[in-house]
């Protein structure tokens, strides 16, 4: 049984961060109200509540791995400038950069133009007040800020854990720069740990997944399973329509040949390789310090935040 005491915070189950369950209680007047938050991508829930039950939220312990989400999504906006036009990423880190973006463009009355790169994200951001556009309506961007799930020190990440890397890799591109914000424990020395999404249509997906295994038997890999991503019994269906098969791989030794050979694969729409794409990796800690690596010339610079201000986003 769950115990459940004033203003304390049960996660009942979570998924790599960003699957979970958790039950708040709060106490006013000996009335006990209690909260129960089912969410998915997000550590923080962002959606409506009643401010005295956000303030007991917020003010609950934030776990060190959130806290370090927060550290580098909060130095990330020291990038924006006023007039930008601006990518916004996918997940639980992104959503901590949306926070703290719309909280400067409050603070310092910006014009930022925002394009989102998942409905996710869109749906936060003009929740909170950003001005959100299509990427059609702009066609290039200034910056994308986005997140990631593993990257290597050259700056290549796998990306796709949240089923965005379709719209996040258009978005990058699209982008004259793009900030990955992160922390210390999704660093490897090669990538393929974190299963590498690919998005499929969904039409003939299993024809599909029978490809991609061929592709992998010559595939410089060190393991080699594909699943079909499924959630609560159902196939997860992307923003854009397509299937996601994620493949387990542990090490990928040639990151540019896998890249280009799985996106010929008839069915293939793209895959979570992000290569050559990050200028800057920004890799946040629990205590508010900040390593900023400059992929171009691979030094590493340093910075801090404030974490205190994680309570007013
Ligand atoms: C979504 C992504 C996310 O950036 C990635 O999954 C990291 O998420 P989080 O910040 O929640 O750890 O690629 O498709």
């Amino acid at each position: 049984m769950l115990s459940i005491r004033n203003c304390e915070r049960k996660v009942l189950f979570e998924r790599g961060n960003s699957r979970g369950c958790e039950v708040f209680s709060y106490k006013k007047q000996n009335i006990v109200s209690w909260i129960i938050l089912y969410y998915e991508v997000l550590d923080l829930p962002y959606i409506d509540i009643q401010e005295p039950i956000r303030e007991c939220l917020m003010s609950t312990n934030l776990s060190p791995s959130v806290l370090a989400k927060f550290t580098a999504a909060q130095y990330s906006v020291s990038y924006v400038e006023d007039g930008m036009k601006l990518g916004l990423g996918t997940g639980s880190t992104a959503a901590w950069m949306v926070r703290a973006l719309a909280k400067k463009i409050r603070d310092e009355s910006l014009n930022v133009t925002c394009v989102a790169t998942s409905q996710q994200t869109a749906e936060l951001a003009q929740k909170l007040g950003l001005n959100v556009t299509t990427l059609d309506n702009l066609k290039t961007l200034d910056l994308v800020i986005d997140g990631a799930d593993e990257f290597d020190p050259r700056g290549n990440l796998i990306k796709g854990g949240g089923a965005a890397l379709l719209c996040e890799k258009i978005v990058a591109a699209a982008s004259d720069k793009m900030l990955v914000i992160t922390d210390a424990s999704k660093q490897v020395q090669t990538l393929g740990a974190f299963p590498l999404p690919v998005e499929v249509v969904q039409f003939g997906w299993a024809t599909t997944q029978i490809m991609i295994e061929k592709l992998l038997i010559s595939a410089d890999v060190k393991t080699r399973q594909s699943a079909l991503r499924v959630r609560d019994g159902a196939p997860v269906v992307t923003d854009e329509g397509h299937y996601i098969l994620d493949l387990q791989l542990d090490q990928i030794g040639g990151i540019a040949s896998l890249t280009r050979e799985l996106n010929q694969i008839p069915g293939v729409v793209e895959n979570g390789l992000f290569i050559d794409l990050a200028d800057n990796i920004i890799i946040g800690d629990e205590k508010g310090d900040v390593k900023i690596l400059d992929v171009a010339t691979q030094k590493m610079s340093e910075a801090s935040v404030d974490i205190s201000l994680a309570s007013q986003l």
